[in-house]
Protein backbone atom coordinates (compact mmCIF):
# COMPACT_ATOMS: atom_id res chain seq x y z
CA UNK A 1 0.00 0.00 0.00
CA UNK A 2 1.55 3.23 -0.86
CA UNK A 3 1.91 6.06 1.65
CA UNK A 4 1.10 9.79 0.35
CA UNK A 5 4.47 10.67 -0.03
CA UNK A 6 5.13 7.86 -2.46
CA UNK A 7 6.65 5.36 0.23
CA UNK A 8 5.17 2.00 1.22
CA UNK A 9 3.96 1.48 4.54
CA UNK A 10 4.99 -1.48 6.34
CA UNK A 11 2.03 -3.44 7.15
CA UNK A 12 -1.34 -2.96 6.54
CA UNK A 13 -4.62 -3.09 8.49
CA UNK A 14 -8.02 -4.21 8.17
CA UNK A 15 -10.42 -2.51 10.18
CA UNK A 16 -13.55 -4.53 10.73
CA UNK A 17 -16.72 -2.76 11.99
CA UNK A 18 -20.62 -3.18 11.93
CA UNK A 19 -21.23 0.09 10.48
CA UNK A 20 -18.67 1.76 7.53
CA UNK A 21 -17.20 5.21 8.27
CA UNK A 22 -20.32 5.75 5.69
CA UNK A 23 -23.17 5.15 4.79
CA UNK A 24 -25.06 5.02 1.84
CA UNK A 25 -28.38 6.26 0.03
CA UNK A 26 -29.24 4.44 -3.19
CA UNK A 27 -29.65 7.79 -6.00
CA UNK A 28 -30.56 5.77 -8.93
CA UNK A 29 -29.93 2.03 -9.95
CA UNK A 30 -26.40 2.17 -10.17
CA UNK A 31 -25.93 4.98 -8.61
CA UNK A 32 -24.84 6.39 -4.42
CA UNK A 33 -23.99 8.56 -2.78
CA UNK A 34 -22.20 8.63 0.58
CA UNK A 35 -22.39 10.06 4.28
CA UNK A 36 -20.25 10.02 7.09
CA UNK A 37 -21.80 7.94 9.74
CA UNK A 38 -22.36 9.05 13.38
CA UNK A 39 -21.05 7.34 16.73
CA UNK A 40 -18.22 7.64 18.51
CA UNK A 41 -16.62 4.55 17.21
CA UNK A 42 -16.71 6.36 13.53
CA UNK A 43 -15.49 9.81 14.71
CA UNK A 44 -12.61 8.24 16.65
CA UNK A 45 -11.41 6.17 14.18
CA UNK A 46 -12.01 9.08 10.91
CA UNK A 47 -9.05 10.95 13.30
CA UNK A 48 -6.39 8.11 12.81
CA UNK A 49 -4.17 9.23 10.04
CA UNK A 50 -1.40 7.83 8.76
CA UNK A 51 -1.98 4.24 9.83
CA UNK A 52 -3.54 2.58 5.98
CA UNK A 53 -6.19 1.29 6.95
CA UNK A 54 -8.81 -0.83 4.81
CA UNK A 55 -12.17 -0.38 6.75
CA UNK A 56 -14.61 -3.52 6.62
CA UNK A 57 -18.55 -3.09 7.55
CA UNK A 58 -21.85 -2.94 6.62
CA UNK A 59 -22.96 0.25 4.52
CA UNK A 60 -26.21 0.29 6.37
CA UNK A 61 -28.49 -0.04 3.47
CA UNK A 62 -30.31 -3.72 1.80
CA UNK A 63 -29.17 -3.92 -1.23
CA UNK A 64 -30.98 -6.71 -2.75
CA UNK A 65 -29.51 -7.07 -6.50
CA UNK A 66 -26.04 -7.13 -8.05
CA UNK A 67 -25.84 -4.14 -10.40
CA UNK A 68 -26.80 -1.59 -6.59
CA UNK A 69 -23.86 -4.11 -5.00
CA UNK A 70 -21.16 -3.56 -8.07
CA UNK A 71 -22.07 0.06 -8.36
CA UNK A 72 -21.87 0.60 -4.00
CA UNK A 73 -18.73 -1.65 -3.98
CA UNK A 74 -17.17 1.10 -6.64
CA UNK A 75 -17.92 3.67 -4.73
CA UNK A 76 -16.96 2.82 -1.51
CA UNK A 77 -13.47 0.98 -2.96
CA UNK A 78 -12.47 5.07 -3.21
CA UNK A 79 -12.99 5.75 0.46
CA UNK A 80 -10.69 2.49 0.89
CA UNK A 81 -13.98 1.11 2.62
CA UNK A 82 -15.33 -3.05 1.84
CA UNK A 83 -18.85 -3.51 1.89
CA UNK A 84 -20.73 -6.68 3.88
CA UNK A 85 -23.93 -6.73 2.39
CA UNK A 86 -26.74 -7.80 4.71
CA UNK A 87 -30.30 -8.69 3.91
CA UNK A 88 -33.14 -7.08 5.82
CA UNK A 89 -33.60 -10.44 7.80
CA UNK A 90 -30.31 -10.42 8.77
CA UNK A 91 -29.87 -6.82 9.92
CA UNK A 92 -33.38 -7.20 11.81
CA UNK A 93 -32.35 -10.67 13.58
CA UNK A 94 -28.61 -9.27 13.84
CA UNK A 95 -28.48 -5.61 14.42
CA UNK A 96 -31.97 -4.53 15.77
CA UNK A 97 -31.77 -7.66 17.45
CA UNK A 98 -29.19 -9.43 19.39
CA UNK A 99 -26.89 -6.45 19.31
CA UNK A 100 -29.15 -3.59 20.08
CA UNK A 101 -31.95 -5.26 21.76
CA UNK A 102 -29.69 -7.54 24.03
CA UNK A 103 -25.97 -6.59 23.83
CA UNK A 104 -26.17 -2.86 24.27
CA UNK A 105 -28.38 -3.02 26.95
CA UNK A 106 -26.82 -5.70 29.00
CA UNK A 107 -23.52 -4.21 28.42
CA UNK A 108 -25.03 -0.64 29.69
CA UNK A 109 -25.91 -2.31 32.67
CA UNK A 110 -29.91 -2.03 31.76
CA UNK A 111 -30.49 -6.26 31.67
CA UNK A 112 -31.34 -8.23 29.38
CA UNK A 113 -34.83 -8.06 27.44
CA UNK A 114 -38.21 -8.64 29.28
CA UNK A 115 -41.47 -9.87 28.41
CA UNK A 116 -42.08 -6.90 26.40
CA UNK A 117 -38.95 -6.34 25.01
CA UNK A 118 -39.27 -10.23 23.66
CA UNK A 119 -41.65 -12.14 22.79
CA UNK A 120 -40.18 -15.83 22.78
CA UNK A 121 -37.36 -17.53 24.03
CA UNK A 122 -36.95 -18.85 20.33
CA UNK A 123 -36.36 -15.42 18.93
CA UNK A 124 -33.89 -14.97 21.33
CA UNK A 125 -31.97 -18.14 20.10
CA UNK A 126 -33.44 -17.19 16.34
CA UNK A 127 -31.53 -13.74 17.00
CA UNK A 128 -28.26 -15.38 18.31
CA UNK A 129 -28.19 -17.96 15.47
CA UNK A 130 -28.36 -14.31 13.23
CA UNK A 131 -25.61 -12.97 15.15
CA UNK A 132 -23.58 -16.01 14.93
CA UNK A 133 -24.04 -15.96 10.90
CA UNK A 134 -23.52 -12.68 10.35
CA UNK A 135 -20.11 -12.62 12.17
CA UNK A 136 -18.92 -15.24 9.77
CA UNK A 137 -20.11 -13.03 6.77
CA UNK A 138 -18.00 -10.23 8.14
CA UNK A 139 -15.34 -12.98 8.26
CA UNK A 140 -16.06 -14.53 5.12
CA UNK A 141 -15.37 -10.60 3.44
CA UNK A 142 -12.02 -10.17 5.35
CA UNK A 143 -10.61 -13.85 4.47
CA UNK A 144 -11.26 -12.93 0.78
CA UNK A 145 -9.50 -9.66 1.20
CA UNK A 146 -6.75 -10.40 3.99
CA UNK A 147 -2.80 -10.72 3.15
CA UNK A 148 -0.05 -12.47 5.14
CA UNK A 149 1.21 -10.06 7.33
CA UNK A 150 -2.17 -8.03 7.93
CA UNK A 151 -3.44 -6.93 11.11
CA UNK A 152 -6.88 -7.35 11.53
CA UNK A 153 -9.00 -4.99 13.95
CA UNK A 154 -12.24 -6.57 15.09
CA UNK A 155 -14.44 -3.79 16.69
CA UNK A 156 -17.47 -3.33 19.27
CA UNK A 157 -19.91 -5.99 20.71
CA UNK A 158 -21.21 -6.72 17.11
CA UNK A 159 -18.13 -8.33 16.31
CA UNK A 160 -17.62 -10.49 19.15
CA UNK A 161 -17.48 -14.15 16.70
CA UNK A 162 -15.31 -12.18 14.44
CA UNK A 163 -11.83 -13.23 16.20
CA UNK A 164 -12.79 -17.08 16.83
CA UNK A 165 -14.24 -17.32 12.74
CA UNK A 166 -11.03 -15.65 11.43
CA UNK A 167 -8.31 -17.82 13.53
CA UNK A 168 -10.44 -20.94 12.58
CA UNK A 169 -9.72 -19.90 8.85
CA UNK A 170 -6.32 -19.06 9.37
CA UNK A 171 -4.55 -19.48 12.81
CA UNK A 172 -1.33 -17.17 12.40
CA UNK A 173 -3.87 -13.95 11.59
CA UNK A 174 -2.99 -11.45 13.73
CA UNK A 175 -6.13 -10.25 15.60
CA UNK A 176 -6.99 -7.50 18.09
CA UNK A 177 -10.72 -7.08 19.31
CA UNK A 178 -11.45 -3.57 20.81
CA UNK A 179 -14.57 -3.08 22.82
CA UNK A 180 -16.17 0.61 22.17
CA UNK A 181 -19.03 0.19 25.55
CA UNK A 182 -18.26 -0.98 29.15
CA UNK A 183 -17.46 -4.32 29.73
CA UNK A 184 -20.16 -4.97 32.58
CA UNK A 185 -19.35 -6.41 35.53
CA UNK A 186 -19.12 -10.57 35.78
CA UNK A 187 -22.17 -10.42 37.71
CA UNK A 188 -24.06 -8.57 34.88
CA UNK A 189 -22.56 -10.78 31.98
CA UNK A 190 -23.45 -13.89 33.53
CA UNK A 191 -26.87 -13.46 33.10
CA UNK A 192 -26.63 -13.83 29.01
CA UNK A 193 -27.65 -17.45 28.28
CA UNK A 194 -24.37 -17.26 25.62
CA UNK A 195 -22.37 -15.63 28.02
CA UNK A 196 -19.62 -18.64 27.42
CA UNK A 197 -19.56 -18.94 23.90
CA UNK A 198 -19.00 -15.12 23.43
CA UNK A 199 -16.42 -15.06 26.01
CA UNK A 200 -14.31 -18.34 24.42
CA UNK A 201 -15.08 -16.95 20.93
CA UNK A 202 -13.06 -13.24 21.85
CA UNK A 203 -10.81 -15.34 23.59
CA UNK A 204 -9.34 -16.25 20.14
CA UNK A 205 -8.05 -12.65 19.52
CA UNK A 206 -4.23 -12.18 19.87
CA UNK A 207 -5.12 -8.71 22.07
CA UNK A 208 -8.09 -7.80 23.79
CA UNK A 209 -8.86 -4.16 24.46
CA UNK A 210 -11.19 -1.99 26.53
CA UNK A 211 -11.73 1.60 27.39
CA UNK A 212 -10.73 1.38 30.81
CA UNK A 213 -9.37 -1.04 33.15
CA UNK A 214 -12.49 -1.33 34.94
CA UNK A 215 -13.64 -2.51 31.98
CA UNK A 216 -10.70 -4.85 31.18
CA UNK A 217 -11.04 -6.16 34.52
CA UNK A 218 -14.56 -6.74 34.64
CA UNK A 219 -14.27 -9.19 31.07
CA UNK A 220 -11.16 -11.16 33.34
CA UNK A 221 -13.65 -11.74 35.96
CA UNK A 222 -15.96 -12.75 33.99
CA UNK A 223 -13.60 -15.05 32.06
CA UNK A 224 -12.32 -16.74 35.67
CA UNK A 225 -15.78 -16.82 37.66
CA UNK A 226 -17.97 -17.85 34.34
CA UNK A 227 -15.34 -20.23 32.35
CA UNK A 228 -12.97 -20.86 35.35
CA UNK A 229 -10.30 -19.74 33.05
CA UNK A 230 -6.95 -18.20 34.77
CA UNK A 231 -6.23 -14.54 35.25
CA UNK A 232 -3.06 -13.19 35.16
CA UNK A 233 -1.68 -10.04 35.07
CA UNK A 234 -1.21 -10.28 31.80
CA UNK A 235 -4.96 -11.29 30.69
CA UNK A 236 -6.60 -15.02 30.53
CA UNK A 237 -5.09 -18.30 29.86
CA UNK A 238 -6.59 -20.84 28.95
CA UNK A 239 -4.94 -24.29 28.01
CA UNK A 240 -1.06 -22.15 27.90
CA UNK A 241 -2.53 -20.09 25.26
CA UNK A 242 -2.61 -16.42 27.01
CA UNK A 243 -4.97 -13.74 25.67
CA UNK A 244 -3.30 -10.53 26.23
CA UNK A 245 -5.97 -8.35 27.73
CA UNK A 246 -5.77 -4.71 28.32
CA UNK A 247 -7.20 -0.71 28.40
CA UNK A 248 -6.32 1.34 25.47
CA UNK A 249 -8.61 4.52 26.38
CA UNK A 250 -9.57 6.38 23.01
CA UNK A 251 -9.60 10.05 22.33
CA UNK A 252 -10.39 11.92 19.10
CA UNK A 253 -8.75 14.31 16.18
CA UNK A 254 -8.10 17.14 18.37
CA UNK A 255 -6.49 19.34 16.24
CA UNK A 256 -9.46 18.93 13.82
CA UNK A 257 -11.89 20.43 15.65
CA UNK A 258 -8.81 23.29 17.13
CA UNK A 259 -8.38 24.16 13.50
CA UNK A 260 -11.93 24.45 12.50
CA UNK A 261 -12.82 26.87 15.07
CA UNK A 262 -10.64 29.32 13.10
CA UNK A 263 -12.69 29.13 9.64
CA UNK A 264 -14.59 31.65 8.41
CA UNK A 265 -17.42 29.12 8.39
CA UNK A 266 -17.36 28.13 11.55
CA UNK A 267 -16.85 32.19 13.39
CA UNK A 268 -20.04 33.10 11.01
CA UNK A 269 -21.86 30.29 12.70
CA UNK A 270 -20.04 31.67 16.23
CA UNK A 271 -21.48 35.30 15.81
CA UNK A 272 -24.77 34.27 14.98
CA UNK A 273 -25.19 31.81 17.93
CA UNK A 274 -23.87 34.99 19.95
CA UNK A 275 -26.28 37.70 18.67
CA UNK A 276 -29.44 34.94 19.26
CA UNK A 277 -28.75 33.75 22.81
CA UNK A 278 -27.14 37.10 23.58
CA UNK A 279 -28.14 37.85 27.35
CA UNK A 280 -28.28 33.66 28.08
CA UNK A 281 -26.24 31.54 29.35
CA UNK A 282 -25.58 28.44 26.78
CA UNK A 283 -26.07 24.88 27.84
CA UNK A 284 -25.40 21.89 25.68
CA UNK A 285 -26.17 18.57 25.22
CA UNK A 286 -24.80 16.66 22.04
CA UNK A 287 -26.07 13.01 22.19
CA UNK A 288 -27.51 9.76 20.00
CA UNK A 289 -30.97 9.52 21.05
CA UNK A 290 -30.52 6.33 23.20
CA UNK A 291 -31.56 5.50 26.68
CA UNK A 292 -27.73 5.21 27.65
CA UNK A 293 -27.57 8.74 27.13
CA UNK A 294 -29.36 9.84 30.06
CA UNK A 295 -31.24 12.57 28.55
CA UNK A 296 -34.59 12.01 29.95
CA UNK A 297 -32.52 12.11 33.24
CA UNK A 298 -30.81 15.68 31.94
CA UNK A 299 -33.62 17.37 30.95
CA UNK A 300 -35.34 17.26 34.40
CA UNK A 301 -32.39 17.33 36.30
CA UNK A 302 -32.72 20.88 34.22
CA UNK A 303 -36.26 21.39 34.91
CA UNK A 304 -35.37 21.52 39.02
CA UNK A 305 -32.67 23.26 38.56
CA UNK A 306 -35.41 26.07 37.04
CA UNK A 307 -37.57 25.23 39.76
CA UNK A 308 -35.21 26.14 42.65
CA UNK A 309 -33.60 29.05 40.76
CA UNK A 310 -35.92 32.02 39.18
CA UNK A 311 -33.40 34.31 38.84
CA UNK A 312 -31.72 32.11 36.10
CA UNK A 313 -34.99 31.38 34.19
CA UNK A 314 -35.03 34.05 31.17
CA UNK A 315 -31.06 33.68 31.77
CA UNK A 316 -30.37 30.08 30.46
CA UNK A 317 -31.40 28.16 27.45
CA UNK A 318 -30.23 24.30 27.19
CA UNK A 319 -29.70 23.35 23.62
CA UNK A 320 -29.94 19.39 23.43
CA UNK A 321 -28.94 17.60 20.02
CA UNK A 322 -30.77 14.40 20.07
CA UNK A 323 -29.21 12.62 17.00
CA UNK A 324 -31.95 9.59 15.77
CA UNK A 325 -30.57 6.33 16.29
CA UNK A 326 -31.42 2.28 15.96
CA UNK A 327 -34.97 3.67 14.89
CA UNK A 328 -36.55 0.41 14.31
CA UNK A 329 -35.81 -0.82 17.37
CA UNK A 330 -39.27 -0.43 19.74
CA UNK A 331 -37.22 0.90 22.61
CA UNK A 332 -35.70 3.64 20.92
CA UNK A 333 -39.20 5.10 19.59
CA UNK A 334 -40.15 4.60 22.84
CA UNK A 335 -37.22 7.39 24.19
CA UNK A 336 -38.05 9.77 21.45
CA UNK A 337 -41.81 9.90 22.54
CA UNK A 338 -41.15 10.06 26.27
CA UNK A 339 -38.09 12.97 25.62
CA UNK A 340 -40.44 14.78 23.38
CA UNK A 341 -43.05 15.00 26.11
CA UNK A 342 -40.76 16.13 28.74
CA UNK A 343 -39.39 19.09 26.52
CA UNK A 344 -43.23 19.92 25.59
CA UNK A 345 -43.91 19.90 29.79
CA UNK A 346 -41.35 21.84 30.52
CA UNK A 347 -41.50 24.44 27.62
CA UNK A 348 -44.77 25.07 28.44
CA UNK A 349 -44.28 25.43 31.85
CA UNK A 350 -40.94 27.88 32.20
CA UNK A 351 -41.72 29.20 28.76
CA UNK A 352 -42.95 32.79 27.66
CA UNK A 353 -44.34 33.97 24.40
CA UNK A 354 -40.95 34.81 22.97
CA UNK A 355 -38.90 32.28 24.35
CA UNK A 356 -38.28 29.19 25.81
CA UNK A 357 -36.11 27.45 28.13
CA UNK A 358 -35.28 24.61 25.96
CA UNK A 359 -34.26 24.22 22.18
CA UNK A 360 -34.52 20.43 21.35
CA UNK A 361 -33.46 18.85 17.85
CA UNK A 362 -34.17 15.67 16.70
CA UNK A 363 -31.28 15.44 14.21
CA UNK A 364 -27.55 15.70 13.88
CA UNK A 365 -25.79 19.04 12.60
CA UNK A 366 -22.84 19.14 10.37
CA UNK A 367 -19.23 19.45 11.27
CA UNK A 368 -18.70 23.24 11.43
CA UNK A 369 -22.22 24.04 13.21
CA UNK A 370 -21.23 21.58 15.80
CA UNK A 371 -17.66 23.26 16.85
CA UNK A 372 -19.15 26.22 16.90
CA UNK A 373 -21.77 25.25 19.00
CA UNK A 374 -19.15 24.07 21.47
CA UNK A 375 -17.54 27.34 21.08
CA UNK A 376 -20.40 29.01 22.43
CA UNK A 377 -21.48 26.83 25.62
CA UNK A 378 -21.03 27.73 28.88
CA UNK A 379 -21.71 24.62 30.57
CA UNK A 380 -22.01 21.06 28.44
CA UNK A 381 -23.86 18.36 29.96
CA UNK A 382 -23.02 14.63 29.53
CA UNK A 383 -25.13 12.99 32.01
CA UNK A 384 -24.88 9.07 30.39
CA UNK A 385 -25.99 6.46 32.57
CA UNK A 386 -23.33 4.11 31.68
CA UNK A 387 -20.83 4.48 28.36
CA UNK A 388 -17.77 3.20 26.74
CA UNK A 389 -16.10 6.31 26.81
CA UNK A 390 -18.47 9.77 25.61
CA UNK A 391 -16.25 11.51 22.69
CA UNK A 392 -18.69 14.50 22.95
CA UNK A 393 -16.97 15.25 26.66
CA UNK A 394 -13.64 15.53 24.47
CA UNK A 395 -14.94 17.45 21.44
CA UNK A 396 -16.20 19.95 23.99
CA UNK A 397 -13.43 20.89 25.48
CA UNK A 398 -11.15 21.08 22.68
CA UNK A 399 -13.53 23.59 21.19
CA UNK A 400 -13.71 25.75 24.59
CA UNK A 401 -9.72 27.03 24.43
CA UNK A 402 -11.25 30.65 24.27
CA UNK A 403 -13.91 30.11 26.30
CA UNK A 404 -13.01 27.91 29.20
CA UNK A 405 -16.77 26.45 29.77
CA UNK A 406 -17.69 23.44 32.53
CA UNK A 407 -17.94 20.01 31.56
CA UNK A 408 -20.80 18.49 33.85
CA UNK A 409 -19.60 14.20 33.15
CA UNK A 410 -21.49 11.43 34.80
CA UNK A 411 -19.49 9.08 36.69
CA UNK A 412 -20.56 6.04 35.32
CA UNK A 413 -19.18 7.68 31.50
CA UNK A 414 -15.23 6.49 30.43
CA UNK A 415 -14.33 9.99 29.85
CA UNK A 416 -14.61 10.48 34.27
CA UNK A 417 -11.79 8.57 34.55
CA UNK A 418 -9.55 11.17 32.24
CA UNK A 419 -11.45 14.19 32.31
CA UNK A 420 -12.76 13.55 36.09
CA UNK A 421 -10.52 16.36 37.47
CA UNK A 422 -11.57 18.84 35.75
CA UNK A 423 -14.96 18.23 35.01
CA UNK A 424 -17.92 18.33 37.72
CA UNK A 425 -18.35 14.74 38.20
CA UNK A 426 -22.50 13.60 38.90
CA UNK A 427 -24.84 10.91 38.88
CA UNK A 428 -27.05 11.38 36.90
CA UNK A 429 -29.64 9.28 38.62
CA UNK A 430 -29.45 12.09 41.02
CA UNK A 431 -31.27 14.81 39.64
CA UNK A 432 -31.05 17.33 43.09
CA UNK A 433 -27.08 16.50 42.51
CA UNK A 434 -26.92 17.25 38.80
CA UNK A 435 -29.38 20.34 39.73
CA UNK A 436 -26.97 21.38 41.98
CA UNK A 437 -24.19 20.88 39.52
CA UNK A 438 -25.80 23.37 37.03
CA UNK A 439 -26.13 25.76 39.76
CA UNK A 440 -22.04 25.43 40.58
CA UNK A 441 -21.19 25.53 36.94
CA UNK A 442 -23.25 28.59 36.33
CA UNK A 443 -21.59 30.35 38.87
CA UNK A 444 -18.02 28.87 38.87
CA UNK A 445 -15.42 31.75 39.05
CA UNK A 446 -13.16 32.52 36.05
CA UNK A 447 -9.94 31.04 37.88
CA UNK A 448 -11.54 27.77 38.60
CA UNK A 449 -12.83 27.62 35.46
CA UNK A 450 -9.60 28.04 33.72
CA UNK A 451 -7.72 25.71 36.15
CA UNK A 452 -10.14 22.79 35.37
CA UNK A 453 -10.50 23.55 31.27
CA UNK A 454 -6.36 23.70 30.80
CA UNK A 455 -6.25 19.98 32.86
CA UNK A 456 -9.16 18.84 30.61
CA UNK A 457 -7.54 20.26 27.27
CA UNK A 458 -3.67 19.00 28.04
CA UNK A 459 -5.53 15.55 27.90
CA UNK A 460 -7.53 15.60 25.29
CA UNK A 461 -5.15 17.03 23.25
CA UNK A 462 -1.88 14.97 23.73
CA UNK A 463 -4.00 11.66 24.31
CA UNK A 464 -5.80 11.44 20.47
CA UNK A 465 -7.18 8.79 18.43
CA UNK A 466 -3.86 8.88 16.58
CA UNK A 467 -1.92 7.75 19.50
CA UNK A 468 -4.75 4.96 20.52
CA UNK A 469 -4.25 3.52 17.41
CA UNK A 470 -0.89 3.00 17.48
CA UNK A 471 -0.76 2.04 20.49
CA UNK A 472 -3.25 -0.62 20.23
CA UNK A 473 -1.54 -2.09 16.51
CA UNK A 474 2.12 -1.78 17.97
CA UNK A 475 0.90 -3.95 21.37
CA UNK A 476 -0.59 -6.43 18.95
CA UNK A 477 2.40 -6.65 16.94
CA UNK A 478 4.57 -7.33 20.25
CA UNK A 479 1.84 -9.79 21.92
CA UNK A 480 1.73 -12.38 18.68
CA UNK A 481 5.62 -12.11 18.51
CA UNK A 482 6.23 -12.64 21.86
CA UNK A 483 3.52 -16.01 21.57
CA UNK A 484 5.72 -17.03 18.84
CA UNK A 485 8.75 -17.07 21.25
CA UNK A 486 6.97 -18.65 23.74
CA UNK A 487 6.12 -21.52 21.15
CA UNK A 488 9.76 -21.57 20.69
CA UNK A 489 11.11 -22.19 23.83
C1 LIG B 1 -21.71 3.38 19.51
C2 LIG B 1 -21.14 2.02 19.15
C3 LIG B 1 -20.72 1.98 17.68
C4 LIG B 1 -21.89 2.40 16.82
C5 LIG B 1 -22.39 3.77 17.23
C6 LIG B 1 -23.60 4.25 16.42
O1 LIG B 1 -20.73 4.37 19.46
O2 LIG B 1 -20.05 1.71 20.00
O3 LIG B 1 -20.31 0.68 17.33
O4 LIG B 1 -21.52 2.41 15.45
O5 LIG B 1 -22.76 3.72 18.60
O6 LIG B 1 -24.63 3.31 16.48
P1 LIG B 1 -25.20 2.58 15.19
O7 LIG B 1 -26.07 1.50 15.70
O8 LIG B 1 -25.91 3.64 14.44
O9 LIG B 1 -24.02 2.06 14.40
Amino acid sequence: WEKPDGGLFTQRLLVVANRLPVSAVRRGEESWSLEVSGGGLVSALLGVKEVEAKWIGWAGVNVPDEPGQRALTKALAEKRCIPVFLDEEIVHQYYNGYCNNVLWPLFHYLGLPQEDRLATTRSFQSQFAAYKKANQMFADVVNEHYEEGDVVWCHDYHLMFLPQCLKKHNANMKVGWFLHTPFPSSEIHRTLPSRSELLRAVLAADLVGFHTYDYARHFVSACTRIMGLEGTPEGVEDNGRLTRVAAFPIGIDSDRFIQALQSTKVQEHIKELKERFSGRKVMLGVDRLDMIKGIPQKILAFEKFLEENQYWRDKVVLLQIAVPTRTDVPEYQKLTSQVHEIVGRINGRFGTLTTVPIHHLDRSLDFQALCALYAVTDVALVTSLRDGMNLVSYEFVACQDAKRGVLILSEFAGAAQSLGAGAILVNPWNITEVAASIDQALNMSAEEREKRHLHNFLHVTTHTAQEWAETFVSELNDTVVEAQQRIRQ
